[in-house]
């Protein structure tokens, strides 16, 4: 483990309170508030990060009162919440809470929703500054935006402002995220909207960029002329859950690889930004999903891969297959896993495969980003019994490890020189100490003060469209005969082994880092 220099919390950012505002939650009574936008709120309420003026509205298709909304948030935040639930501040929340039901499509329901709103705001003097969320299913989005566009909900008043929230996955496709783009746009500046994902707002995902670019000493390697490859995994042990009627329509591909896998590798793969601002960083983000090498349908064909898990064990239970899930067809072509391998042409990237993976139903959660460096040039060790260097890796582990690994060799102690493979380990939890979060707070936090650094841009939403196209084109026209080509509880088909073992390399297989003896 390298030594600390830093106390634990000696680094903890000290941020203001939020500006005062209503927060207005649309499908308020869905899974996303209670799971994770409720307790997130509750840990900004834990940080004192929530000014006093605050309220929060929900907006619903169930009918209910108030006084059952707050008290179906408080029996939530004690099931969901990610620390010990104090009452005082549990209160403090919940009595901010007021709710309305209504009509996502009816321009009535929008003016009962107004006058939720404005009565919150004058009982919580938050002024007139609002944030609106979309937490609905997505063929809802661009008509609620309409409706407060109708209903003059969206235009900023003098001195606040009003901004919209929208939830991934923002399209289906290249054409219909333009779509959803432009009948925002007709309502929205681009300054009010704020697209979401929620994986930028995971501090290890944030902790990329300072590690790239506060430390003196990586980027100089940071390039093709000392990296061999990157490989980006974003495996999940869970299965569909009850989510079937949704995943059948979207896959792999377009819920998980498309948006948070091409969004760490572009953190990962970005050109210093000049500053902090959040347009200097997005405009280094999208240059890099613009840089990806638009693939053939040759390309298609041999540099991506997809699968469907069929039954299996994980963890010593047995699971049923994709096509045996609620809501899903038992003839379903929908893949549960997909492997790309992608370039980036630029000078920086030049021949540098990355080798992007995710799948459902994998033998263990994890989220990291391998960098392996080429061998050292001279095998200096030919006399000896080292037969071969190793590569360096190092590894960015986002979850739900979160740290930091370097693999390297080191002489074995004795008279002869061997070599035996060590590492380097730095957990965040043993400098930091470690409270879960929801992944939600920064992003929130970040949306009340403005900051929309972490949320996407129409042109990245575009351009990550545009870089799955000709996968989704080929996918879509050649029925997969071979599903399912997994079986739950593994790492992915072999076509996804050979697709990088093709080029003399290998999958890293991710083993939980058991404490003190960690893997790299
Ligand atoms: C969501 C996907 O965006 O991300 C889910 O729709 C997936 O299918 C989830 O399970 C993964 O997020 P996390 O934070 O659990 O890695």
């Amino acid at each position: 483990m390298a030594t600390a220099e830093a106390k634990p919390g000696a680094a903890e950012s000290k941020a203001e309170k939020a500006p005062p505002s209503t927060i207005v939650i649309f499908g308020a009574t869905g899974d996303l508030t209670k799971r994770k936008l409720v307790p997130a709120l509750f840990n900004l309420v834990a940080g004192g990060l929530l000014p006093d003026e605050l309220a929060i509205v929900g907006f619903g298709r169930t009918e209910m009162s108030s006084e059952q909304f707050r008290d179906h948030m408080r029996e939530d935040l004690e099931r969901f919440a990610t620390r010990k639930v104090d009452p005082q501040l549990a209160d403090w929340l919940i009595e901010r809470i007021s709710y309305t039901a209504g009509n996502f499509k009816d321009s009535a329901s929008y003016e009962r929703l107004e006058s939720t709103i404005q009565k919150a705001e004058q009982e919580r003097r938050t002024g007139g500054s609002r944030l609106y969320y979309l937490a609905t299913p997505p063929p809802f989005f661009a008509d609620i935006v309409q409706h407060l566009g109708e209903a003059k909900m969206a235009a900023e008043p003098e001195g606040h402002f009003r901004r919209v929230v929208i939830e991934k996955p923002f399209g289906h496709d290249l054409e219909s995220a333009e779509e959803l783009n432009r009948q925002i746009r007709e309502v929205l500046q681009e300054k009010q909207i704020y697209r979401i994902d929620h994986y930028l707002g995971k501090e290890t995902v944030q902790n990329i960029m300072a590690f790239r670019f506060a430390n003196g000493i990586f980027e100089p390697i940071w390039n093709r002329r000392y990296i061999d490859h990157v490989q980006i995994t974003v495996a999940e042990s869970v299965g569909v859950e009850d989510r079937g009627s949704y995943y059948e329509n979207a896959g792999a591909l377009r819920d998980v690889l498309q948006n948070h896998v091409f969004q760490l590798l572009a953190f990962v793969a970005m050109e210093p930004p000049i500053s902090f601002a959040a347009d200097i960083v997005r405009d280094e983000r999208v240059k890099i999903l613009k840089a990806l090498r638009p693939m053939s349908n040759e390309d298609v064909l041999r540099e991506a891969v997809r699968g469907q898990y069929g039954e299996g064990v994980i963890d010593g239970e047995r699971v049923r297959a994709y096509r045996a899930e609620t809501d899903v067809s038992p003839h379903s072509t929908t893949e549960t896993y997909a492997a790309l391998k992608v370039h980036i042409d630029n000078w920086r990237w030049a021949d540098v495969p990355f080798y992007l993976r995710t799948g459902k139903c994998m033998p263990r959660r994890v989220t990291e980003i391998a960098v392996h460096f080429k061998r050292a040039p001279h095998m200096l060790f030919r006399d000896t019994t080292v037969e071969a260097l190793n590569p360096n890796v190092l590894v960015l582990h986002i979850q739900p490890d979160e740290g930091v690994s370097l693999r390297f060799d080191a002489k074995i102690p004795g008279p002869k020189m061997a070599l035996g493979t060590v590492k380097m380990d730095f957990e965040y939890e043993d400098y930091f100490g470690s409270t879960p979060q929801t992944g939600y707070e920064t992003l929130l936090y970040d949306c009340m003060e403005g900051d929309s650094t972490l949320f996407h841009r129409s042109d990245v939403v575009e351009a990550s469209w545009e870089a799955v196209t000709p996968v989704l084109d080929v996918w879509k026209t050649l029925v997969p005969r071979n599903f399912p080509n997994y079986p739950a509880g593994s790492w992915g088909p072999k076509e996804a082994d050979d697709l990088i073992q093709r080029d003399g390399r290998q999958w890293r297989t991710p083993r939980p880092r058991p404490k003190k003896e960690k893997d790299c």
